[in-house]
Parts: C-alpha cells; sequence; structure tokens
C-alpha cells in the first residue's frame, strides 16, 4: 500500500502567516506537505480563530482531501495512478490490473489478479428484475439519463452489501459497481437500438465482453475484434481515474453524508453527464460536424474566442492540465490503429488534427494553454468501434466507475470522515419584516 507523507510534528511544523489588517491580529496557518505536487495550507481553524470563511468557488486553488490514489501535475503534462505513468499502465498494463491498484494501492501479483479478475468476472450479470427498468424509458431516451437510474436502482438489490462501515460489504459493493457498469451499459445501448441484451460471457476479458454485449446478436456467433479489445481497454485506462475531477468530488461529497455506493456512484454519473465534463466527447463529435470541413475552421476559432458567442472548442482546455493532456497524446496515437486496421476512413479524424494544428498556432489558445484534452480523440475512435455518439460518456463512466469508487473507499477508510458541508459569502437581503400581500407594491 502505497503511504502517504509523513506529516512533521508541531515543533518542526512549517506555517504561512495570516494578518488581518482590520484587527493587527495574526494567525499561524500549518502548512502540509504531501510526497509530490504544491504544499497545502491548512485552513481548518481559521473559522474558529479569525471568524473568517475562505472563499473559492470552483474550488481553483482548494484541496479537498489527502489522497494517494492518483497525481496530476498540469504544467508537466503529467498523470500518476498509484505512482505509475498513464503512459506505461496504457502501453504495458491492462484495465484489470489498473482497476487493483487504484482500488488496493498497487498492481497484482499473479496470484491476486487471477483472483481479482475471478471476482469481477463473476459479478458481471445483473438480477433479471433490472430488465425491467429499461421497458419503463423511451428507446430514445438518452443513455446517461437510464444509466443514472438503473445505477442507483442497484442499491434496492444488495441489502446485504450496504453497511458501508464493513470492509467486506465496501469490497463486494466495489466489485459488483466495476463488474456492472459494463453490463448495465450494453443493455442500454442495446434497448436503444431494439436489440436483445446479450448476457455477459465469463470466458472473455472485461474489454472484449463489453464489445461482445454491445456488439454480439442471440442470432450468430461473434467473435470479438483484438484490435478493438485492445483499443478498449486502453480506453477504459485512459478515462480510470483522474484525481479531485467535478463527478469524483460529487462521488466524494455524496459518500460523506454515508450514502451506499451505489447512489453515490449514480451521482458521479449525473454530474459527468455535463458537456463541460464528461460530456464533452459527445460534444467534441457534434463540433466536429457542425465545423463541417476544414475551410470552415478559422470561423468557429472566432467563435470560440467570442465571449458573447456560448461556443467553445469541445476537447479543448482543462482545469488543470495547462500543457498537453497525456491521455489525449495516447489515444491520438490509438485512433490512427484502430482506423488503419478497422480500414476506415473518418474525415473527423482529419479535420480534429487539422483542427488540432491550426488552433494551437493560433495566440488565444497558447496564451490560455488550451490544448486538446482527453475527450477530443476518444469520440473518434469510439465512433469507428460502432458506438453512437449518445453512448460516448456512457462508456467514460463505465471507466471511471473504478476511480469513483476507490476515491469513495479512501475516503470512508479515513478515520475522520465527516460530511462535507461548504460555507458562502452571502450577500443577499438583510434581515426585513413580513409584509402581508395587500400591502405589497
Ligand atoms: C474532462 O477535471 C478533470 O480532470 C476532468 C477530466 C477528467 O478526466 O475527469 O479531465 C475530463 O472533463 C475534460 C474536459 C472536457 N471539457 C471540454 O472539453 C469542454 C471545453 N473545455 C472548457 O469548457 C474548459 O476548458 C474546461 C471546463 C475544461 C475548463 O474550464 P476552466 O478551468 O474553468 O477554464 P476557464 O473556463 O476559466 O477558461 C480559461 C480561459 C477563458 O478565457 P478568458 O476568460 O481567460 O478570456 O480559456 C477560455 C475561457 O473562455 N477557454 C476556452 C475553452 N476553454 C477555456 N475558449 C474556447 N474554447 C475552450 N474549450
Amino acid at each position: 500500500m502505497a503511504k502517504s507523507a509523513p506529516q512533521k510534528d508541531a515543533k518542526t511544523q512549517e506555517t504561512m502567516t495570516l494578518k488581518d489588517n482590520r484587527n493587527g491580529k495574526s494567525y499561524e496557518l500549518p502548512i502540509l506537505e504531501g510526497t509530490m505536487g504544491p504544499d497545502v495550507v491548512d485552513i481548518r481553524k481559521l473559522y474558529a480563530e479569525a471568524d473568517v470563511f475562505t472563499f473559492d468557488p470552483s474550488f481553483t486553488a482548494t484541496g479537498s482531501c489527502k489522497s494517494r490514489i492518483t497525481f496530476i501535475d498540469g504544467e508537466k503534462g503529467q498523470l500518476l495512478h498509484r505512482g505509475y505513468s498513464i503512459e506505461e499502465l496504457a502501453e504495458k498494463s491492462n484495465f484489470m490490473e489498473v482497476c487493483h491498484a487504484l482500488l488496493y494501492g498497487d498492481l497484482p501479483n499473479e496470484k491476486e489478479y487471477e483472483e481479482f479478475v475471478h471476482n469481477i468476472t463473476y459479478h458481471t450479470m445483473v438480477h433479471e428484475q433490472v430488465n425491467f427498468f429499461y421497458r419503463g424509458f423511451r428507446r430514445d431516451a438518452h443513455p446517461m439519463a437510464i444509466m443514472c437510474g438503473v445505477v442507483a436502482a442497484l442499491s434496492a438489490f444488495y441489502h446485504d452489501s450496504l453497511d458501508i462501515w464493513d470492509p467486506e460489504q465496501r469490497e463486494i459493493s466495489a466489485h459488483r459497481l466495476i463488474a456492472k457498469m459494463p453490463t448495465l451499459a450494453a443493455m442500454t445501448y442495446k434497448y436503444s437500438i431494439g436489440q436483445p441484451f446479450m448476457y455477459p460471457r465469463n470466458d472473455l476479458s472485461f474489454a472484449e465482453n463489453f464489445l461482445y454485449m454491445c456488439f454480439a446478436v442471440p442470432a450468430e456467433p461473434y467473435k470479438v475484434n483484438p484490435v478493438l479489445a485492445d483499443a478498449m481497454d486502453k480506453i477504459l485506462i485512459l478515462h480510470a481515474d483522474h484525481e479531485q475531477n467535478a463527478s469524483t468530488s460529487t462521488v466524494r461529497m455524496a459518500g460523506s453524508s454515508q450514502a451506499n455506493p451505489f447512489a453515490c456512484i449514480a451521482a458521479g454519473i449525473a454530474c459527468l453527464w455535463g458537456p463541460a465534463h464528461g460530456g464533452a466527447n459527445q460534444a467534441v463529435l457534434e463540433m466536429l460536424d457542425e465545423i463541417g470541413h476544414k475551410d470552415n475552421i478559422p470561423e468557429f476559432l472566432e467563435r470560440a474566442k467570442d465571449k458573447d458567442d456560448p461556443f467553445r472548442l469541445m476537447g479543448f482546455g482543462h482545469r488543470v492540465y495547462k500543457n498537453f493532456d497525456p491521455r489525449a497524446a495516447v489515444l491520438k496515437k490509438s485512433c490512427d490503429a484502430v482506423l488503419k486496421d478497422l480500414g476506415v476512413k473518418d474525415d473527423r479524424l482529419e479535420l480534429a488534427m487539422e483542427l488540432e494544428r491550426i488552433a494551437l498556432e493560433d495566440p488565444y489558445f497558447v496564451e490560455r494553454k488550451l490544448f486538446p484534452n482527453v475527450d477530443f480523440y476518444s469520440g473518434i475512435i469510439l465512433k469507428a468501434m460502432g458506438f453512437p455518439v449518445e453512448m460516448f460518456t456512457v462508456l467514460f463512466a463505465v471507466s471511471r466507475t473504478v476511480g469513483w469508487i476507490s476515491q469513495w473507499k479512501e475516503m470512508i477508510e479515513e478515520p475522520s470522515l465527516r460530511i462535507g458541508r461548504p460555507r458562502q459569502l452571502y450577500d443577499g437581503a438583510a434581515p426585513r419584516k413580513y409584509v402581508p400581500i395587500s400591502k405589497r407594491k
């Protein structure tokens, strides 16, 4: 298990002094150091001592927790899971190994790997009653709407594993969620195209099984294309976890109220759906279709710069990466391999590469360090695999579930778990008396 950096004792503790010029008082705030990345100023006692809150509405400068799972250096374009670089994991590992590392702290040895894969494999089926939830949705319901519903509903089936304080129940819930997300996602896709659900197969790998459940039909045998299975496994690795992003923070907040893990993951799915977050991969394809031809790129770049125009260059920019997103670099390579192997010529790939080339020469994007992020190329691969754009964020959720549940588990195992409860700067009405309606203007 990776250890967190030892904290200094009170004598050697470094501090930051905060001086309140309104009354001349000073406050010594402890500085905590991690293994890597910026130190943090511990403000937990500030309100009690100085009667002030800090103010950071979108948490651009706020550390919400201590974590040992993922490290990102936005300046260097570095992403580590339990210390392993995303580039090495994408090239040398597989999604089941990465799941084990995220969940338990390290890559598994052979025995641990075999046991983990067996546990996940034997939890891939869902209760037959789950099928009936799908019947309540229209066939053209957005797949993310269905996933929010059916994943939260899983908590109705597992009364034996909702005690979040029991380590064994936490573990089986984590296995069930990791294992069942691809099954539910495939069912969501099948439901949208009017085809029968395909049951999981225990003789296939995680990625192969997912592709099988999506694209096989009962009428004939189906052989999973190994190139697609490899690309899918890579996509699952690249989307698995990403520090305290919006959906992970949502899962942690829900978990801090001691809600059950299925409800917490459903909350994460809802947050991921937003086009500013996981919904961007769908929005990238829609944007490329709207641009249509490389001759139209300059017009759309001008729109992206226009503050009065809501158009944004989807798949560009990132709250943390102020350099390239290492995941986009890996996906760009996979794009070429998948399209070549499939013999697919998707004009959108050329258009995307031309858009990237022109944008990265444009001062507006360079000054604001707006580089392609993970969502810029993923959609092109998924489209080539045969997925409709509406399924792209569902696939993101299938992968990110292991990150969400690993972060949730880490939080629950913290001895100091308390409900998350941010405060505010109130600038509303001062106290005033009730006025009867007859006397209101
Ligand atoms: C993901 O957090 C994570 O880790 C998320 C994620 C994960 O794995 O969990 O990495 C997955 O969500 C990736 C991001 C996918 N979203 C998109 O591709 C949507 C398009 N990107 C933007 O909406 C935006 O870049 C965000 C939301 C990603 C980041 O927004 P920030 O950090 O709040 O940045 P900002 O909006 O303050 O932008 C800074 C400047 C602004 O201009 P100025 O006010 O300085 O003049 O850059 C501009 C913005 O207008 N800008 C863009 C832009 N992104 C930012 N201008 C045009 N096109 C864009 N895409």
